[in-house]
């Protein structure tokens, strides 16, 4: 008897290309882990992002600066081994690519090779072009980053929206048409004037993924714990909350802990 594996249709930069031609927005949540991975791929999402974001939600620092490139291999592989469908892009840590273009190809190619993610992101424009097109050059997809890049944040000096002002914002569009030349198959936005960010998505052919950049893109990203409402604290306008994970999970720890102490917890079916 022969065993047939569900034939399941796997997200590439292809169809990503072709869900923009057809108008179908493309959904993006980041993930660090197996077992979230699992859920969030089951549920159908187009892509997972391993965002160095787990340096503030799975770490607990204030900024993405301190995450490694082993750690991010380690939440990487994590998400390899979880997902069916989902095409999985990881973000290169901070100082990884910004020195030269050839740590930045090493660094990519530690990530394919070591965590079995199908793709990288990285902040940045004419700045890190080198790095880009190096890394693209051996055959590794390339997803760019504009607008608020948290990597820079002590060069911006706050989290406010970006190019508001239009010589930032001339800079974007021009950054943006360097990385689709270049051969990125997806940018994200961050942080940017929905009025701009739905020019960009209208002037370059490859997807435009937004995070606070309005709703004229070709798709959205969000942290997933941010939408899960497990991170309670933040909250920007462009956050749209799923669900109060953060609530609910603190419930029931105090009812097994008062289960615990009031031994109603095992109760005689639940012990051998
Ligand atoms: O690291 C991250 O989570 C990101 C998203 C906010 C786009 O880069």
């Amino acid at each position: 008897m022969s065993v047939h594996k569900k034939e399941i249709k796997r997200i590439t930069t292809h169809v990503l290309l072709e869900m923009k031609q057809r108008g179908e927005k493309i959904a993006m949540l980041t993930g660090y882990d197996f077992s979230m991975a699992k859920i969030i791929d089951n549920a159908g999402i187009d892509i997972i992002l391993v965002g160095d974001s787990a340096s503030n939600v799975m770490a607990g620092h204030e900024t993405t600066l301190p995450i490694t490139l082993d750690q991010m291999i380690y939440h990487a592989s994590a998400v390899i081994r979880a997902v069916e469908r989902c095409l999985v892009v990881v973000d290169l840590p901070f100082g990884t690519y910004q020195g030269n273009s050839k740590e930045a190809l090493s660094s990519a190619i530690r990530i394919m090779k070591e965590s079995g993610a199908h793709a990288v992101k990285l902040e940045g424009g004419s700045e890190i072009l080198e790095s880009v097109k190096r890394i693209l050059s051996a055959g590794i997809p390339v997803m760019g980053h504009l607008g608020l890049t948290p990597q820079s944040i002590y060069k911006f000096g706050t989290y406010v929206v970006r190019a508001k002002e239009d010589e930032e914002a001339q800079k974007l569009i021009a950054d943006a048409k360097l990385l689709e030349e270049a051969g990125c198959f997806a940018l994200v936005l961050e942080k940017i004037p929905a009025k701009l960010a739905t020019q960009v998505a209208k002037e370059v052919k490859i997807p435009i993924i937004g995070i606070g950049a309005g709703n004229g893109v070709d798709g959205q990203v969000l942290v997933v714990h941010d939408m899960l409402g497990i991170t309670h604290e933040f909250s920007p306008r462009f956050l749209r909350r799923y669900a109060n994970l953060y609530d609910e999970i603190k419930g029931a720890v105090e009812h097994y802990i008062s289960d615990v102490k009031s031994q109603d917890f095992p109760n005689k079916n639940e012990q051998y």
